[in-house]
């Protein structure tokens, strides 16, 4: 089923690459990251256009909850103790600064998107010393935070870590508009990268700078992001007749869920997995007997999931694509903060390409240091890697049926709730037909005969 912002929103339709195009600026992914990119280019001077394989916002970000706030899970105090407080400042202050462009940018361009100013806070049912140490980082960091034990939702809470002046809004509204301000060609797949060239199904385009925007890289090697990152699903049904909070919502416990209204709306999630693993339960059906069970009498009206990139520290990866690529950047591994991510991301892209100064570049520089997080998670990353090849080479009950993975020919996972065959390896996804829904993998994958 779609989301409810794909049920509502047209985007004017854009021609495919007309030929052979040679420009200053390339940017592969026309989402809100790309979209973003080639708008702050263009005001500063510099024409870029944007490549999309599919339609404008035909990757996540139709599938996001569109919370825009700098309240990213657990982050600061674990960002003060790892990068230092200067670090931390720089990642609070951009993400801070994006929920205000957000704001001047639609007010100036006069955009109807039902952008709403409101609270973003994190929940916990059990615990409340993490919810303390967080508001006080966030404190010190200069947002403004608050640590409580209100709460509108409808069951009791250990407490609550408040972040005033976060916002929400209809995010293919705001990106249907800001389309009309770059130039963009759809349904042109990008097939290769090779230095300064970017081959097309619709032709090549030469360009200094090539931004790979497109949700996960898929050129593996320099950048080595498949290594470096891997996916998750996550769920959300929409329900009317529940009592919609004015605040937005996000548990931190390990069952915990996500709340946000939207007009008359609720948008009700949770159940995140990492993609290609299977699941016990139906998470569906978990979510559903939840909201009966919190908002008696309330009704479904959509119901839909959304895939994250999520990296080894929890920090996205933006700027360089490589050191050994000068001219190629990349803006990936969002987890499910790609509202001020990619505002954040716009900025640090447009001022790399530029050249000019942005201290907050370095928090996200995807050659920054290695932490003890980012080496733990790449050992059960690895992990799962290892399963996933193995289960290539090795017979199973399922090997007539269950295909490979045409990325790196990991074995497949079939989700029965979403009919979809995943990866657990990086997380590439497949209609069953075999066709390609979620990168890296670039093309469908084929269905294994029987007795191979
Ligand atoms: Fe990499 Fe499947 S996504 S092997």
């Amino acid at each position: 089923m779609e989301s409810i912002w794909m049920a509502e929103t047209e985007i004017r339709r854009r021609e495919t690459l007309p030929g052979d195009m040679e420009v200053p600026v390339v940017i592969i992914g026309a989402g809100l990251a790309g979209i973003l990119t080639g708008y702050y280019l263009k005001q500063a001077g510099m024409k870029a256009i944007l490549l999309e394989a599919d339609r404008i916002g035909g990757g996540q970000t139709k599938n996001t909850t569109a919370k825009i706030t700098s309240q990213h899970g657990l982050i600061y105090s674990r960002l003060i103790r790892t990068f230092g407080i200067g670090m931390a400042k720089h990642y609070a202050q951009i993400n801070e600064a994006a929920i205000e462009e957000y704001e001047r940018l639609i007010l100036e361009k006069g955009i109807a998107c039902d952008f709403v100013r409101c609270p973003a806070c994190l929940y916990s049912t059990v615990e409340d010393t993490l919810l303390k140490q967080e508001a006080e980082a966030a404190k010190a960091l200069g947002i403004a935070a608050s640590f409580g034990r209100e709460c509108e939702l409808p069951f009791s809470v250990a407490g609550v870590t408040r972040f005033e002046r976060q916002a929400r809004f209809h995010p293919l509204r705001f990106l249907a508009k800001m389309a009309e301000e770059v130039e963009i060609y759809e349904r042109t797949k990008v097939l290769r990268v090779e230095d300064k060239c970017v081959e097309t199904d619709r032709g090549y385009v030469e360009a200094e700078h090539i931004v790979f925007a497109a949700h996960f890289p898929f050129v593996n090697m320099p950048g080595f992001y498949f290594a470096r990152m891997y996916q998750e699903r996550s769920y959300v049904v929409a329900l009317e007749g529940a009592k919609n909070p004015e605040s937005m919502y996000l548990g931190i416990d390990k069952d915990g869920f996500s709340f946000r209204s939207q007009g008359d709306i609720l948008l009700f999630g949770g159940g995140s997995h990492r993609t290609g693993l299977k699941q016990r339960e139906c998470i569906y059906g978990n979510l559903r007997d939840k909201a009966c069970e919190f908002y008696p009498g309330c009704q479904e009206v959509a119901h839909w999931s959304a895939q994250d990139c999520m990296t080894l520290d929890g920090i996205p990866y933006i700027g360089r694509f490589s050191r050994r690529k000068a001219k190629w950047y990349v803006a990936t591994g969002f987890g499910k903060w790609g509202m001020t991510t990619s505002m954040a991301g716009a900025h640090i892209l447009t001022a790399l390409i530029t050249g000019d100064h942005c201290p907050e570049k370095d928090i996200f520089s995807p050659q920054r240091r290695f932490t003890a997080k980012a080496a733990k998670e790449l050992a059960v990353h690895g992990a799962h890697t290892v399963k996933g090849l193995a289960k290539h080479l090795l017979p199973s009950g399922d090997t007539k049926v269950i295909p490979n993975c045409p990325h790196m020919g990991c074995r497949l996972e079939w989700n029965p709730e979403e009919e979809s065959y995943d990866c657990p390896c990086h997380g590439s996804r497949f209609d069953k037909e075999g066709r390609l829904l979620d990168d890296p993998a670039q093309t469908d994958c084929r269905r294994r005969s029987a007795g191979k």
